[in-house]
């Protein structure tokens, strides 16, 4: 059996070279709704100022889906800009993966919902749960099923109404996220540029730092359940801090390991954006240049999946990347989960 990831992996850069196949990122797409919330208003809310947010977090300003407007909607107009972006009509689409944490409901996947509002009759769809690294595992997944030739056209999504989950008493948390969709459009398109590897890692033994117990087959929702605010998300921050720190490290300098790369290489480092300290941290520790960094989460705050992707359709459409330039996305979430992915292009 021939082992093309073998040969992938060993030097992704030499992709070419095994019988002309490569996943490109066709295109890109994001959308975060409308309804701007910020910091002052959170001062009237909860016990917090914009100083602390600020210098905390980095964080002004995030986005809140309306009441009627769901995870599968910020998906769908992500996905129909990628799909622009792309010149690819759902038609050709063969699978649809949509990285999420807040679905539309526990079933059907939130992937089957977008089928339907693309119109992608053709395409198989699920979901994935890997927490903010859902966007990383989604892109390996779909770069496996282009290189083994299975599907030529992959639809993936990272997604999420975090304000669904937020519990809004909670000042540890309900400063820091926020809503919104990014999108790819892989593709195995020969001899092109694209995604050259991707890193996956997890440990489940700090499943307690970053959870939501309730709603689960664990603690289904009851009237005490929901008295018990067991519905909304829960963070132990600080020792999230440090495993975001060295997770994220050890992931990016696997994933350039891996590539042949050094750093110095990378146009563009596009980290997940949970917090302006980590991503200074880790970008220290990389040894990147503030200039390598690409950030926004002063916007946004953190959207979890959809948080690099939203990154990469913005450092794209503002010309931060160039088609050629390298970008090293790295990314860590509940799980624990970590990623790191480096693409050409
Ligand atoms: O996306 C998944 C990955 N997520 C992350 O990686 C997030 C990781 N964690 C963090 O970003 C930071 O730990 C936080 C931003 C969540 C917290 O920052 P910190 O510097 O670790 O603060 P802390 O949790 O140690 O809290 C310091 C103080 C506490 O008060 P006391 O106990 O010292 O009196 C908190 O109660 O700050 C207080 N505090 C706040 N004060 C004003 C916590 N939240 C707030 C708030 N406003 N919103």
């Amino acid at each position: 059996m021939i082992s093309y990831t073998t040969q992938v992996f060993k030097n992704p850069r030499a992709k070419h070279n095994f019988q002309g196949q490569s996943c490109s990122i066709a295109g890109v797409g994001s959308y975060v709704p409308e309804r701007i919330l910020t910091n002052a208003e959170l001062e009237k809310i909860v016990e917090t100022s914009d100083e602390w947010i600020t210098t905390r977090t980095g964080i002004k300003a995030r986005r809140i889906a309306a009441a009627d407007e769901f995870t599968s909607d910020l998906a769908t107009k992500a996905a129909l800009k990628a799909m622009a972006s792309a010149g690819v009509t759902a038609e050709e689409i063969d699978l649809i993966i949509v990285a999420t944490i807040t679905p539309d409901m526990p079933f059907p996947s939130t992937a089957c919902l977008v089928q339907k509002k693309i119109g992608a009759k053709r395409a198989a769809a699920f979901d994935l749960e890997a927490a903010c690294s859902g966007f990383i595992y989604a892109l390996e997944i779909a770069q496996q099923f282009i290189m083994s030739r299975t599907y030529k056209t992959v639809l993936v999504i990272g997604a999420e109404k975090l304000s669904s989950i937020t519990d809004w008493k909670d000042r540890n948390t309900c400063v820091l996220f926020g809503d919104g969709a990014g999108a790819a459009i892989l593709q195995n398109r020969p001899n092109s540029h694209g995604l050259l590897t991707a890193v996956m890692g997890a440990d489940g033994d700090k499943s307690d730092l970053l959870f939501m117990e309730g709603g689960g087959s664990r603690c289904p929702a009851t009237v005490d359940s929901v008295n018990a605010r067991m519905h909304y998300l829960r963070m132990e921050g600080k020792e999230t801090f440090k495993s975001a720190v060295q997770a994220m490290q050890s992931a990016a300098e696997e994933a350039l390991r891996r590539c042949e790369l050094n750093i110095t290489q990378i146009k563009c480092v596009i980290p997940h954006q949970a917090n302006r300290r980590i991503i200074d941290a880790v970008g220290e520790r990389l040894g990147a240049t503030p200039e390598q960094l690409f950030v926004n989460l002063e916007k946004y705050g953190n959207t979890s999946a959809a948080s690099v992707a939203i990154a990469l359709d913005e450092a794209v459409e503002s010309g931060r990347v160039q088609r050629g330039d390298l970008i090293l996305l790295v990314v860590f979430g509940a799980g624990l989960t970590w990623g790191a992915a480096v693409i050409e292009w």
